[in-house]
């Protein structure tokens, strides 16, 4: 029997769908400053080579899979092999995982996009995170809202909720994305910014640098967990996988890249260290956009931009599950999203309190919040690479053929799959627990 599913109504909602999925925190508070810090030229020569001939793979493999059997993670692997089950219940805890944590963060966006709205601005920043951060109720209330407004859009469906979202986001996100960086190029620290990611500095190479790219490119793609295979079971049977593997890649790189040219110069224009993560973007950039022109318009756009990233890549990740609890239990799409909804915000309770009153509750020397990020981003990612990497390497082959058709490229790519990959992704599992 054809099995009736929602399918993206263009192939433009699927492009900006997997984009939006795919550019998230990763690619703003993460990618340029790695970029940077690892002298530039030789890192993203590294890491173009591995996004496009190593991770593009999975990826492949990813869509392919999703593109032929029509299902979620789970009941694709059945599908192919009932023993392969818990490989895709694998992919689903990884992705109710990242959400527990990952929407605190998109919590501490919506606080501030209020106070620069509300033009209530501390006056210093670190003190004011430690403060909301030390505050119990403040930003599990914020990651409540922020997980009510994700799960609104897989709520209401693919096409009505999930492809509309990105739809207006994504454009939306890239017109600030440029706005921004335009702003960016006119400031005082340009030049310094420019230079900190874009000189070339080939002393810096080590073979920790081709893990960490390997380790980026892999969360930034958003692949390992299903998330890619699910957005693939929407397509129709004509979309050509690897031009739609390639374009996201693309458009991926290109934005982390625009993201670095935006981050770079507002920090030097305040000759601040650069740094990553939760301090560069709520500690460091709001205190430096506060002494900036047009400071509190633009400290909106730059969260309302980080809050479009966030919301669409969490989009996606909610979506993953729902297919799962969908297809595999038969759940109506309402229960679905209000089940995972209730997981991801018990879960999310101990992530959001790590860095307040469960700051000093450590499992293996990490907080909570950490020790979702290390489970998820260096175990689970690549463990779950690794086996689809299999599967379709050396099992499924009606899914490495779909995904890499007859050309000499995609032959190429196949003897990669086969002989390298799983090699890399032991290393990369194996040094990553290290
Ligand atoms: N790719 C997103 C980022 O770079 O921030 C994070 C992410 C989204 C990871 C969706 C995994 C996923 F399924």
């Amino acid at each position: 029997m054809e099995n009736k599913r929602a399918q993206w109504s263009s192939n433009i909602g699927f492009i900006l769908a997997t984009v939006g999925s795919a550019v998230g925190l990763g690619n703003i508070w993460r990618f340029p400053y790695i970029m940077g810090k690892n002298g530039v030229a030789v890192f993203l020569l590294i890491y173009v080579l591995i996004i496009a001939f190593i991770c593009a793979i999975p990826l492949c493999l990813e869509l392919a899979t999703g593109k032929i059997y029509r299902l979620d993670a789970v009941s694709s692997y059945e599908k192919i092999n009932p023993k392969l089950a818990p490989f895709g219940y694998l992919c689903i805890l990884t992705a109710i995982l990242i959400p527990c944590f990952y929407f605190v963060v998109g919590g501490w966006i919506l606080n501030y996009i209020w106070i620069f709205a509300a033009n209530s601005i501390p006056s210093d920043f670190g003190a004011y995170f430690s403060s909301l951060n030390s505050n119990i109720f403040a930003p599990l209330g914020l990651t409540l809202v922020f997980l009510i407004m994700t799960a609104y859009f897989p709520y209401k469906g693919v096409n009505k909720g999930i492809e509309k979202a990105n739809n207006i986001m994504m454009p939306l996100f890239a017109i600030m994305l440029i706005t921004l960086a335009v702003y960016a190029l006119f400031l005082p620290g340009a030049k310094a910014g420019l230079e900190f990611m874009f000189k070339p500095d080939f002393s810096v190479f080590n073979h920790k640098m081709i893990l960490t790219a390997l380790g980026q490119a892999l969360f930034t793609l958003s692949i390992g967990m299903g998330t890619i295979l699910t957005y693939g079971s929407y397509l129709d049977k004509k979309t050509n996988i690897k031009k739609s593997a390639y374009t996201l890649i693309f458009f991926d790189t290109l934005i982390a890249i625009l993201a670095g040219i935006m981050i770079f110069p507002i920090v030097f224009s305040e000759g601040i260290e650069p740094s990553a993560g939760a301090i560069l973007v709520f500690i460091s950039l709001p205190e430096i956009f506060t002494f900036l022109p047009f400071s509190n318009i633009c400290a909106i756009i730059f969260f309302l931009l980080l809050f479009f990233a966030a919301i669409t890549s969490g989009i996606s990740l909610m979506e993953t599950s729902i297919a799962c609890f969908v297809d595999k239990f038969k759940m109506k799409r309402s229960h679905a999203t209000l089940l995972l909804s209730a997981i991801i915000a018990i879960m999310a309770i101990p992530a959001s309190l790590s860095f307040g009153a469960l700051s000093g509750f450590k499992i293996f020397n990490k907080t909570f919040f950490d020790l979702l990020d290390f489970l998820t981003s260096s175990v689970l990612l690549p463990f779950n690479t690794f086996i689809i990497c299999i599967i379709g390497g050396w099992y499924a082959h009606n899914v490495s053929k779909e995904a890499f058709g007859e050309t000499f490229f995609g032959k190429i790519l196949l003897f990669i799959l086969k002989f390298i990959l799983p090699v890399i992704l032991i290393l990369a599992l194996i040094f990553g627990l290290n």
